[in-house]
Parts: C-alpha cells; sequence; structure tokens
C-alpha cells in the first residue's frame, strides 16, 4: 500500500473517532449494537473488572502520559492513581467528553495527532489503550521511539488492548500485511476504515524486546490483551 494510502486511513481513523464520540461509550458499556445478551455481558465487565484490578496493581502514580484518550474510561481509572495526567487525542470530540467526565485540574488535555506529535515533557507512567491496535506496523517502531522518548528513565508502561475475538463481536480485518484494517459503522450507516492489528501476547513481548523492551504481556480469557513494561528489568518483569 502506498504511503499516501496509508495517510488517506490515519486521517480516515481521526475522522471516525470524531464522528463516533457520542456512541462510543455504547462499545464499552455493551449497550445498543454492542449488547450481544446478558452471558457475554457479564463476561465482558468480569474481564474489565480484571484489567482494572491490574492496572491498581501496577499503580500507575506520579507524572502519566495518557495517549488516545478518548472518552474517558480509563482517564477515570488514572485520575484514582496519579498525581497528574496529560491526556492526549486528536479528535475534539471525545476530549470534550473526556473532559466533561473527568476534568480536574490535574488532568491536562492536548489535541494532538500523535502520528506527528513531539512531546515536550517526560513522565513516570505511559498509558495506552486500545490504542496499539490502530498504529500501523510499519509505525510501530516510531511509535515506541515516543514512548521512550517521553519516559523518565525510571518510567513504566502500561497498556491495554483487544484480543482477537471469534465469537459474536467478532471484527472483521482485512489481513494486509502492512496495513491491516477493519471497516467500522456507526449508528447512521456510516462507515470508515482504520487500523487493526491484533496481537498476541508472546510474539508482542518479543517484538518489544527487539526494541530493547521489557514487557509482561498478558490476555483475559476472551476481550483483553494487556502489558506491563519498561526499558530496565524491574521486579514485576
Ligand atoms: C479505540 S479509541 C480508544 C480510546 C480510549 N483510550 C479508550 O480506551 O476508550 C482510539 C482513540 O484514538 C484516537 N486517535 C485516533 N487516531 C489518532 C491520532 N492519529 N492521534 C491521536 N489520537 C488518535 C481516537 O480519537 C480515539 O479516541
Amino acid at each position: 500500500m502506498k504511503r499516501n494510502e496509508q495517510d488517506s486511513i490515519l486521517k480516515e481513523q481521526i475522522e471516525y473517532y470524531e464522528a463516533r464520540a457520542t456512541e462510543y461509550d455504547e462499545w464499552f458499556l455493551r449497550r445498543g449494537r454492542y449488547d450481544h445478551g446478558s452471558k457475554l455481558k457479564k463476561l465482558w465487565f468480569s474481564e474489565v473488572e480484571q484489567v482494572k484490578a491490574e492496572l491498581k496493581k501496577f499503580n500507575p502514580k506520579g507524572k502519566v502520559l495518557e495517549i488516545a484518550c478518548g472518552t474517558g474510561w480509563w482517564t477515570e481509572q488514572l485520575v484514582k492513581y496519579a498525581e497528574h495526567i496529560t491526556a492526549v487525542d486528536a479528535a475534539s470530540e471525545v476530549l470534550i467528553l473526556n473532559k466533561k467526565k473527568n476534568g480536574q485540574e490535574k488532568v491536562n488535555y492536548i489535541k494532538a495527532d500523535l502520528f506527528n506529535w513531539n512531546p515536550q515533557d517526560k513522565y513516570d507512567v505511559i498509558f495506552f489503550s486500545f490504542w496499539l491496535s490502530h498504529v500501523p506496523p510499519d509505525k510501530f517502531e516510531q511509535f515506541w521511539l515516543l514512548v521512550q522518548k517521553a519516559l523518565r528513565p525510571q518510567g513504566r508502561v502500561f497498556f491495554i488492548d483487544s484480543l482477537k475475538s471469534e465469537g459474536p463481536e467478532k471484527t472483521y480485518t482485512i489481513n494486509n500485511p502492512v496495513n491491516p484494517t477493519s471497516l467500522r459503522k456507526l449508528n447512521d450507516g456510516r462507515t470508515f476504515t482504520v487500523i487493526k492489528v491484533f496481537y498476541r501476547p508472546e510474539k508482542l513481548t518479543q517484538d518489544l524486546k527487539q526494541l530493547g523492551w521489557y514487557f509482561k504481556v498478558k490476555n483475559t480469557t476472551n476481550y483483553f490483551l494487556y502489558g506491563f513494561g519498561s526499558l530496565r528489568k524491574q521486579n514485576r518483569l
């Protein structure tokens, strides 16, 4: 795929989240089109709780950078532990909703395109949820260099992402090795193409090791992938 095609997908990805902002939470709350019955809902929320417990154990304290913060489901968790949060996203609409939910003195919002963002500060913790899967494989290394640049020497990283699901929540992806994409639909029927890369814990751990990162990457049974790590080997790694 040519570079300008990738640029147009990444642009469409931002437009998608701008347009989806007010219905984004239906996905997280398993409502509307994302409601696949009470049994699966219970499973989803029990796995959300599992990841929340892991984040609590990780203890994202100090100065935290949240990359692609979205409407703020995880900002809400981070404010419990962090002294200060810088929350970055490219979509104004999601930043407005996040601010409504979590706006307080210790949360600072930045509107920026992460593929063209030069962080001016260093952080104790960098967090991102459901973002890594939207980074094209050929920008994976560039993204982790951004994380490295924004991290203090003893800094730590925690991320959450989607596990490939085969159930009714299955996301269809076009397995282009350069730019794997997924077609997303809004409630009004509009469709958007986004990048979607599904990772497996072992392979992702190895890929990160090659870039110099020590990570533990795990998954819940059905829905989530999560990982925590740093550039130096620390106790839990
Ligand atoms: C799947 S959502 C995740 C949001 C949030 N982290 C969560 O867990 O609910 C992906 C987010 O990435 C943001 N995003 C997409 N492309 C971006 C870009 N190039 N730079 C910054 N943010 C971007 C979207 O606006 C959206 O809020």
